[in-house]
């Protein structure tokens, strides 16, 4: 009997002597939720592979079982069940979690509904009016959004009313904004002080370190003192789809770098999984029947101004999984207004792969003369603006106009190259009727054939086309596509490692948590999942799949990523030793980085009691020597 069975067969024994008891009882009315233990007797009796052949046509190679994903168009298959695991996990689009996380999404199914759907085909009883919200977390939750909304308060206030708020109201006026639109964006300033904002919300009961927590306060590392993060800039919340305020940018009043500070990372916000303006543009993108990504906040405020109102902004250059998956809740149909710039135009190529991947059709805005949108709807006007958008290029036309840029094309060779460049958007495209329209569309501008142009895009989709992948194959394949942000970087590496070394036994975690104390997890969900093992290291039964229980739905996509890494071999303690160690390192070294640009953002505004303090805290930092 293997140890899944083993143990599935002890903890049965444990859940029905549970359930007959009082404190099982007592759980269900105080937690209101389903307990832990009865979702994992049902998880045990339900074969993920049996759930998962009821919609997708597996076949088993090695540990996985690989089939088409039902969750985003494709022809290769990089949809995988580990059923050792009892998770799932798509290379291509990233979708991944456990089996009641595909029931959810492929019944559309609440986590109760899904419990009890598969409790009731396997004989498990759930009681009734039973949930699973973890009422702490939500607790928590409105907090982190109570706080945000009160500092968005306190800096749309600042920046009505206060006198050292003039230069920044100037500079938006000199800009152009509207009274309306500002307000409407409620567009803010931080005065340049430590603790305008520690200040004015303690008087409303919140504490330095829950703003810390949020992301909108630090603290020195040697004084402990909190400051303000943001300061002399001028703010522009960030809401979450559903309205409510997540983060905050913050835009300095000249040119200085940076230019922009964002809300740093925190449970609550990540850069990499909000659209500026999404709360605002949901009703017109649906009436619009599309959506233009921008880059910038100031791009689509002014595009608002001017009427375009089915606009967000990525926050940065590329998009990522989690950006696009908001979209598509309301549109696939999505026209791309990048910067100009060369930065720019790498994003918009990278972002197009992206889109079409998980299904999407796309076009894209080439704005003249290096402009961004902000520039050209304030010089050109709406008018010209909205007839960029209804001529925008189709991917192919795109791709083919950037690999034509300003070169002269003659020879038989240069045409091939082009060609070249374009074949695999060519390839990605997902109707025979668009692919159809881009070997036209090549042709003419190559003045080649039809039948040419067809022929090379036969064999370039033979050269390509693999019959059942592995998944290293698919994971490189998807690291092309990726974003920037989303590259594991070393730290992120290192931390990926212990975390999979970890979740195959939570007592090495123990163990080195106890040697050494707390490890600077620098993502937030790598911190979270460590801590859950830990929490479980001593639980009766133990399966790595129990953690998906405690997570978001987009946390479950990484973790059934990180699950279907390879486990490093060798001596355990001894590699996880050595990762600890390697982010020691990284992390003294971004320390003293961070503390450098402070001190001299600290000089520039005359703070002389901060610069001695931060001085302070850089001899600590670069006196500590990694264990
Ligand atoms: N951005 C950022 N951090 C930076 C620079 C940019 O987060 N250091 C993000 C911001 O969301 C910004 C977007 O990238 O809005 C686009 O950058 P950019 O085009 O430089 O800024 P704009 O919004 O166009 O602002 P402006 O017009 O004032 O230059
Ligand atoms: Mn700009």
């Amino acid at each position: 009997m293997n140890f899944i069975g083993f143990c599935g067969r002890k903890f049965k024994i444990f859940v029905e002597i549970f359930y007959l008891s009082e404190a099982f009882l007592r759980v269900i009315e105080m937690g209101g939720f389903i307990p832990d233990e009865v979702v994992e007797t049902v998880r045990l009796r339900a074969d993920i592979i049996g759930v998962i052949s009821q919609y997708v046509v597996l076949k088993k190679k090695g540990k996985y079982h690989f089939g088409p994903c039902p969750f985003h168009n494709e022809k290769e298959p990089s949809f995988a069940v580990m059923p050792e695991k009892q998770i799932f996990h798509c290379f291509g689009c990233g979708v991944g979690g456990d089996v009641f996380r595909f029931l959810m999404l492929k019944e559309n199914m609440s986590f109760p509904e899904a419990v009890r759907k598969l409790a009731e085909q396997n004989g498990v009883a759930v009681p009734v009016g039973v949930n699973s919200i973890d009422r702490e977390e939500v607790k928590r939750e409105d907090r982190a959004y109570e706080i945000n909304k009160k500092a968005k308060d306190f800096y749309r206030h600042v920046l009505q009313t206060h006198d050292m708020a003039n230069e920044a109201r100037q500079y938006l006026a000199e800009r152009g904004f509207s009274r309306e639109v500002l307000e409407l964006f409620q567009v803010g300033f931080a005065l340049p002080a430590w603790n305008g904002l520690l200040t004015s919300l303690s008087k409303h009961g919140f504490k330095p370190k829950e703003l810390a927590e949020v992301g909108l306060a630090a603290t020195g590392e040697g004084s402990g003192r909190f400051y303000d993060r943001f300061r002399n800039r001028i703010m522009f919340p960030i809401w979450d789809d559903r309205g409510r305020v997540v983060g905050f940018g913050g835009r300095v009043l000249d040119e200085t770098q940076p230019k922009y500070l964002n809300t740093s990372e925190t449970p609550y916000f990540s850069k990499g999984r909000v659209l500026y303006g999404l709360h605002l543009a949901k009703l017109p993108v649906r009436e619009e029947g599309f959506v233009i990504v921008m880059e910038g906040y100031l791009d689509v405020i002014t595009a608002c101004q001017f009427g375009v109102t089915n606009a967000v902004a990525s926050l940065g250059t590329s998009l990522t999984r989690e950006q696009v998956r908001l979209l598509m809740r309301h549109t696939k149909d999505i026209v791309v207004a990048f910067d100009a710039d060369s930065a720019g135009v790498a994003a918009t190529l990278r972002g197009l792969a992206l889109l079409m991947e998980l299904g999407c059709r796309v076009r894209v805005v080439d704005i003249p003369d290096g402009k961004d949108p902000d520039q050209f709807i304030r010089r050109q006007g709406v008018q010209a603006w909205n007839s960029l958008v209804e001529n925008a290029f189709s991917l192919v036309e795109y791709t083919l106009k950037k690999a034509i840029g300003q070169k002269e094309i003659r020879t038989v060779a240069e045409k091939v190259k082009i060609a070249q460049q374009v074949l695999p958007s060519l390839a990605g495209l997902q109707s025979e009727v668009e692919k159809e329209e881009g070997i036209k569309v090549l042709a003419k501008n190559l003045s080649l054939s039809w039948d040419t142009v067809a022929g090379e895009l036969r064999r370039f989709e033979d050269l390509h086309r693999k019959k059942w992948p592995n998944p290293d194959n698919i994971a490189k394949r998807k690291h092309n596509i990726l974003s920037r942000e989303d590259q594991p970087d070393a730290r992120d590496r290192a931390e990926r490692g212990i975390l999979r070394l970890v979740l195959e036994d939570p007592a090495l975690g123990k163990v080195i948590s106890e040697e050494r104390g707390e490890i600077l997890f620098h993502r937030p969900f790598h911190r979270k999942v460590f801590n859950l093992c830990l929490e479980t290291a001593g639980s009766r039964v133990y399966n790595p799949v129990m953690i998906f229980n405690h997570l978001a739905s987009d946390e479950q996509e990484l973790l059934s990523g990180l699950l279907m890494e390879e486990i490093p071999g060798g001596d355990r303690p001894q590699i996880l030793r050595g990762l600890v160690g390697a982010i020691d390192r990284i992390e003294i070294k971004e320390r003293k980085e961070q503390l450098l640009r402070e001190i001299s953002s600290a000089e520039k505004i005359g703070d002389q009691e901060q610069v001695t303090q931060l001085l302070r805290d850089l001899r600590q930092a670069i006196s500590l020597r990694t264990p």
